[in-house]
């Protein structure tokens, strides 16, 4: 697909993830929508702030999405909460990470659906094959939207509408408070830079590649925990004091 007049809408644009995909985007000659929660969008006149909670939210980005033509929906908005599972709030990220794609993706089809070539593209995690200490909430939130992806892509197979999904590793943004931060220098995890990350999105988009996983040691480790779970279960036991010190 080339790039070039692509009417493209980014949740959580204002982002770090989101905002280097813009500019990625922009390049390219791509038409964009962008969406914010908290941020303003700078000066740009494209942009709806929607917090994507609410039905209110989602239907007004919907709106807009629809009214701007979009032929490619990112969804990219995201939240996450390092921590003990106690403490998390599990509304909060079922509702941003799961609930919020498939509500756009869901009322977004019926346009989608009427242009001769869209993408409804997901924003997925790691943490989404592999269900991590610290992470327990935004794990399931992820592992369901990659269900969703997985499901969707198939029910979508004969039709013009193309389900794509990227699984990041670790990325350098705002999304990883101090103590993650903290925890990946210490167990030396691979982390990306948001533009490395946009410019992978803008290939599998070009590309049309249904899935990616970013890092090879990743997409092994992926491979090792669905095959033998408790090879995973045995390295990640003997981090989990490491892990923990950083709750
Ligand atoms: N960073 C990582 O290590 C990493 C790794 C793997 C996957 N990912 C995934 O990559 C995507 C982008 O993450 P990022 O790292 O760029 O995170 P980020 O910098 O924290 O950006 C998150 C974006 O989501 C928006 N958002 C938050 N709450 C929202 C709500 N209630 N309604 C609507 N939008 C909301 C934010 O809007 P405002 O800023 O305007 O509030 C922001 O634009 C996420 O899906 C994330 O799970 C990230």
């Amino acid at each position: 697909m080339n790039l070039a007049g692509l009417r493209v809408l980014i949740t959580g644009a204002t982002g770090g993830i989101g905002s280097a995909l813009v500019d990625k985007l922009r390049v390219q000659g791509c038409e964009l929508l962008l969406h914010g929660n908290s941020k303003q969008g700078g000066c740009d006149k494209n942009f709806v702030r929607a917090d994507l909670t609410t039905p209110e939210g989602v239907a007004r980005l919907v709106d807009a999405a629809t009214n701007f033509n979009i032929n490619v929906l990112v969804n990219n908005c995201g939240v996450n909460d390092f921590g003990a599972f106690e403490e998390v709030d599990i509304d909060r990220i079922i509702k941003v990470n799961t609930v919020a794609p498939m509500r756009l993706t869901q009322a977004l089809l019926p346009h989608l659906r009427s242009k001769k070539e869209a993408v409804i593209y997901n924003v997925g995690s790691v943490f989404g094959q592999i269900g991590y200490p610290g992470y327990v909430a935004y794990c399931a939130s992820k592992h369901a939207l990659k269900g969703f992806n997985d499901a969707l892509t198939r029910e979508l197979a004969d039709s013009s509408v193309r389900v794509q999904y990227l699984s990041p590793r670790a990325v350098g943004t705002a999304m990883n408070g101090a103590a993650a931060n903290a925890l990946n220098v210490e167990l030396g995890n691979a982390v990306d830079a948001p533009s490395q990350v946009a410019e992978i999105i803008a290939r599998q988009i070009t590309h049309g590649d249904s899935r990616v996983q970013i890092g090879f040691v990743e997409s092994l480790e992926v491979r090792l925990n669905s095959l033998f779970p408790g090879v995973i279960d045995s390295a990640l036991a003997k981090q989990l004091k490491q892990i923990k010190q950083h709750f």
